[in-house]
């Protein structure tokens, strides 16, 4: 029997108890959006249009509200995405003190481009814009983690090593390749600013 994602998707027990907890702490429902936005793609992965459907349902907001807070932080992901989520800081700063190798070493690593998930759903690369941690440059985040004077000897290092924990670990929930699902390709642009 198929488990792929429901078009209606539903928030778990767990998750439906934290919305109501969430909801007394905030006058209005939308203080409580990005708390839930986070809720929703714990549990499912990624904000699909059904999720951000279903967390609009949940908090009596507009769709367009939804969506349109999801579009501005890139921490929220409108699309399938990696476990770890790697972004290179390629602003002055760090493209002064060599970005280029250490984007050139992700690449290398991971054998994707910037802006693409890698097909066992492990790792997305993007290029960012300043982390504020200039004097510390060149700096990179993967998930919540900063790392600062990074070498591309550190990088393979640091690469590696998560391809390792990865492996045991799989892809996040609601892992679609793109490619193989019939889709087209990974590249949907790489920057997603608001
Ligand atoms: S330019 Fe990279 S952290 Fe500021």
């Amino acid at each position: 029997m198929s488990e792929a994602m429901p078009d209606t998707p539903q928030f778990s027990t767990a998750n439906k108890q934290k919305i109501v907890e969430l909801l007394t702490r905030y006058p209005r429902s939308q203080g409580a959006l990005i708390p839930v936005l986070w809720l929703a793609q714990d549990q499912f992965g990624w904000l699909s249009t059904p999720v951000m459907e279903l967390v609009a349902a949940e908090l009596k907001l507009s769709v367009t509200s939804v969506l349109a807070t999801a579009m501005f932080y890139t921490m929220l992901y409108k699309k399938p995405h990696g476990r770890f989520h790697v972004q290179i800081c390629t602003n002055v700063s760090c493209y002064l003190r060599g970005s280029d190798d250490i984007v050139a070493m992700a690449r290398e690593v991971l054998g994707i481009e910037p802006g693409q998930t890698s097909s066992d759903g492990l790792f997305t690369l993007e290029e960012v814009q300043c982390l504020c941690a200039c004097e510390r440059a060149p700096t990179l985040q993967i998930n919540q983690d900063d790392y600062f004077r990074v070498t591309p000897e550190s990088l393979r290092e640091l690469l590696t090593n998560l391809q390792t924990v990865g492996a045991k670990l799989g892809p996040r929930p609601g892992w679609v390749d793109e490619a193989l699902a019939g889709h087209g390709s990974h590249e949907h642009g790489g920057h997603h600013h608001a």
